[in-house]
């Protein structure tokens, strides 16, 4: 039986990768950036960005949960681990593994507006469409997918599938 399917090759990943972190380079020249990267979906994902990013910067984490155990959001975002580096006045550039329903990503634009950041974009490894429910402005975002339930790089199905090096839609 197969549990998963092949939707983007580690190849074309690490090819993409390198081109968001020589945009995003390009774009943060002049600024004062902080990459912050949402537990745990965006480690992988951040761990190549990052090395891709030329210009200086730091790296904070913070984390939120929304899902529990099943495919579905349950739509109520509870902060977890707060960032723990100042980011008032800073360019923020939040790393997310997935933009689905942008419940996550809503709450987290309000999050950091609170803070005082001088700036905030969004940069999504994949971006979701089929289940938007509020708008979200994603800044940069590796690859757009319609639908499905995609695992691998990162991106998990009750913290299983993490370390596959190819983005997968999940069969089961
Ligand atoms: P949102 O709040 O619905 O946009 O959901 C964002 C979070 O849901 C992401 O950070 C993921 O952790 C999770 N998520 C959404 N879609 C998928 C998927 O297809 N595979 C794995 N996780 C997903
Ligand atoms: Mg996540």
């Amino acid at each position: 039986m197969v549990e998963y399917e092949i939707v983007l090759s580690e190849e074309q990943i690490k090819k993409r990768v390198k081109e968001l972190g020589g945009k995003i380079s390009r774009e943060y020249a002049q600024k004062n950036l902080i990459v912050v990267g949402i537990l745990n979906g965006a480690f992988i994902f951040l761990s190549d960005l990052v090395r891709s990013i030329t210009v200086e910067h730091r790296i904070d984490f913070i984390r939120v949960s929304s899902y529990g155990r099943n495919k579905e959001s349950s739509g109520i975002i509870r902060l977890i681990k707060d960032t723990e580096l100042d980011v008032e006045g800073k360019d923020v550039l939040l790393v997310e593994d997935i933009v689905d329903t942008g419940n996550t990503l809503s709450w987290l634009r309000t999050h950091f507006a609170e803070k005082g950041v001088s700036s905030l974009k969004i940069c999504a490894f994949i971006n979701k469409n089929e289940r938007r429910a509020q708008r979200v402005d994603v800044d940069y975002y590796g690859f757009e997918v319609e639908k499905g339930f995609l695992v691998g790089y990162g991106l998990d199905y009750g913290e299983r599938y993490r370390n596959l090096p190819d983005l997968c839609e999940l069969k089961t």
